[in-house]
């Protein structure tokens, strides 16, 4: 970190490398939502009636009769019958509490423009288009689809959805046009949202062109809404089917559109997520259960009220933004702020220019970013007044306790809990962590399970294992949060998750989100990362699947395998091994199309960091490809025995060849 240490700076940090437990401040502990161990027994003793607990944070219009169904499990039910509707629990509660000219968003652009939406101008927005999209013929339960970057219109359109009964679909606007087909295909979504461009280091960027190539590869018609983000920046034309965002809002001024009622078992949104098939999976998430969850988690996790300025530096096109910049914070009434750029433009300092702005309180980012903050220089953070933050998260993957330990000194000046929050698209909220106020930390380990949440690490036969030793994360009672199911695919919701370790004739229901994990003796969990086919590249969930069927599309491409390599800033890196189709030459040419083609069918984020072109791939007798294998040979790592493959003297040259690039 510099070659400008000073002396107290090196004993810093060696004081620091040899700490293995921090506890948090007192003053942190003495404001904290959440201070007292005994929620642990509280919520132990009283199960499942401690989510009572979540429930009472939100307006129910109804009274909700059962905290949980289990009557048919895994197809658990919460707050079963309550009603409720999650705009009016992010917007107008608030607006009626005479906090409507307190800001909820803060969006900062990235060439630098703001806006600020307060409680009351968003619920007028929301408004205005909910009345719009009834106008354009959407119904309670039709799945609307936002194709957005991070541009206030999409927490607008999602609430607007909310407000309506009607389910949302966001897709990162990093996907590609074919992702985006697939997932409009997949949940017959006839309506999407999308915008003109966006920003990205002081460029402009068309996304509707992406856009329209997606629209083309839907098997339906679609009505499609475009945000006009990038005005005289780029020119874009309306086609059949498609409205101007401003156009729309502006026709329905002052539009009021009452939030409908919803059962807590309805549907709030649809996520989709890589597995470990080539087809995503659409994670249905409820209105009641999910809503519940996510504002207990921001309220006891994040410590967040309604007077904080909060920020999550995560993108609203994956479930953290939902849960930890629409949803959450919003129920609550906190002031939640949106970045549309990167963080390093159109300097390195970006973020903590902004965090002193804005005066932070609570700041939640990924490790891949911390990793980056890291290499970028302590210079870049101390320049900036951070002293507002009383808080940090992490979340996404595994966090090396040198990351964690910069985090805590660099940013948080050592006066702040960091909670290292272990959850999935798939969990819809928080479920293993230290609470802030109450907990040690241990740098690297994520936390005991959270009151309530049942986390255990156990072995094949369910036993759990002892401390020190490797073994699956489970969770074996349900929680409110949960997904209910895949979209039109029960089956393959109970396969995916529930099949490993349930045992229906005992009604003994397990689920399995496919993480390793160890435990430690005071009950510690430390995540070590997916068991299945399924990469983590800088935080975002990558199926290698997907990836080998879109190397597979390529011309001139035979066979293909796809394993995670390690890298020291995104976590996991694609590595991409190839067989040539007979007559095709191995080259920068074909190499060049590959990652065009992963590009196309997926999006940049899973470009091959490297293609390792090889007449075979190392196979069992029995056929099967050794990824265990691959991963080795990308990572440099002990081979050990290769003598039960059918074709041992294929490594040599892999090894060789990925040793040359
Ligand atoms: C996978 C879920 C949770 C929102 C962002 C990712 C990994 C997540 C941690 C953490 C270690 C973590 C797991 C998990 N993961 N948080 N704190 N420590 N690993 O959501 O795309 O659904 O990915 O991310 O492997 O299964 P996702």
């Amino acid at each position: 970190m510099g070659d400008s240490e000073s002396p107290e700076d090196v004993q810093l940090e060696a004081r620091l490398e040899e700490q293995e437990a921090f506890e948090p401040p007192e003053s942190f502990v003495e404001q904290a939502n959440v201070s007292d161990e005994a929620i642990y027994d509280e919520f132990a003793e009283n199960w499942p009636d401690c989510w009572e607990r979540a429930a009472d944070l939100l307006d129910w219009e109804e009274e909700y009769d059962a905290v949980l169904d289990d009557s048919n499990e895994p197809f658990y039910e919460w707050f079963t019958d309550g009603k409720l509707n999650a705009s009016a629990n992010c917007l107008d509660r608030h607006v009626a509490d005479g906090r409507g000219d307190e800001a909820a968003i803060e969006w900062v652009g990235e060439l630098g423009e703001t806006r600020t939406y307060t409680y009351a101008e968003l619920l007028d927005e929301v408004e205005e288009f909910a009345a719009a999209l009834r106008d354009l013929g959407v119904e309670e339960d039709d799945v609307v689809t936002m194709y957005m970057p991070m541009i206030p219109e999409l927490p607008v359109a999602m609430l607007a959805c909310a407000r309506i009964g009607a389910p949302h679909s966001v897709v990162f606007a990093g996907f590609s046009a074919d992702a985006l087909a697939t997932r409009m295909n997949s949940a017959d979504s006839e309506y999407l949202v999308t915008c003109d461009g966006y920003y990205r280091r002081g460029d402009a960027l068309d996304h509707k062109d992406k856009a329209d190539e997606g629209l083309s590869g839907v098997d339906h018609g679609v009505d499609t809404v475009v945000v006009d983000r990038l005005g005289d920046d780029l020119d874009h034309d309306l086609g059949d089917g498609q409205h101007d965002y401003d156009d729309l809002v502006a026709e329905h001024e002052g539009a009021s559109v009452d939030p409908v009622t919803r059962d807590a078992e309805d549907m709030l949104f649809l996520m989709y997520t890589s597995g470990t098939t080539g087809e995503p999976k659409g994670v249905k998430h409820t209105t009641g259960g999910y809503l519940s969850y996510v504002s207990w988690t921001s309220q006891a996790v994040l410590d967040i009220e309604a007077d904080d300025t909060y920020w999550c530096s995560a993108d609203i096109g994956w479930i953290t933004g939902h849960s930890y910049i629409v949803y959450g914070p919003l129920a609550l009434g906190t002031t939640s702020v949106m970045y549309e750029g990167t963080p390093d433009y159109p300097e390195k300092d970006r973020l903590w220019e902004i965090i002193e702005e804005y005066g932070v309180d609570i700041f939640y980012t990924a490790p891949t970013a911390i990793r980056a903050f890291m290499k970028w220089g302590k210079e870049y953070p101390a320049e900036h007044d951070l002293s507002s933050l009383r808080l940090l998260g992490t979340v996404g993957e595994p966090i090396n306790p040198r990351a964690w330990k910069w985090y805590y000194k660099h940013i948080g000046n050592e006066e702040c809990p960091i909670v290292d929050t272990w959850w999935q698209t798939e969990t819809g909220g928080m479920m293993v962590t230290t609470l802030p106020g109450v907990n040690t930390m241990k740098p690297g380990s994520a936390g005991p399970p959270l009151p309530g949440v049942d986390a255990k690490v156990i072995h094949p036969n369910k036993a759990e294992v002892d401390p020190g030793q490797a073994g699956h994360l489970t969770v074996q009672k349900p929680w409110p949060g949960m997904l209910r199911t895949l979209y039109k695919n029960d089956e393959r919701f109970v396969s995916e998750y529930w099949a490993e370790y349930s045992d229906a004739d005992e009604d003994e229901w397990i689920y399995f989100p496919e993480d390793g994990a160890k435990i430690d003796d005071d009950g510690y969990i430390t995540v070590l990362g997916r068991v299945d086919d399924v990469l983590n590249v800088s935080g975002h969930r990558l199926g290698t699947m997907e990836i080998e069927s879109a190397i597979v599309g390529v011309e001139g491409v035979a066979e293909a395998a796809v394993v995670g390599g390690d890298h020291e800033m995104k976590g996991e890196a694609v590595y991409a091994y190839v067989i040539t189709e007979d007559g095709y030459e191995e080259g920068d040419d074909l190499r060049d199309r590959i990652v065009e083609g992963v590009e196309d069918a997926i999006g940049p984020i899973a470009r091959p960091e490297q293609v390792v072109f090889t007449p075979e791939l190392p196979k069992t007798r029995s056929g099967k490809i050794m990824r265990r294998l691959l991963e080795d040979i990308a990572n440099d790592d002990d081979l050990g025995d290769t003598s039960t493959l059918r074709n041992p003297d294929v490594v040599d040259d892999i090894q060789a060849k990925v040793g040359d690039d």
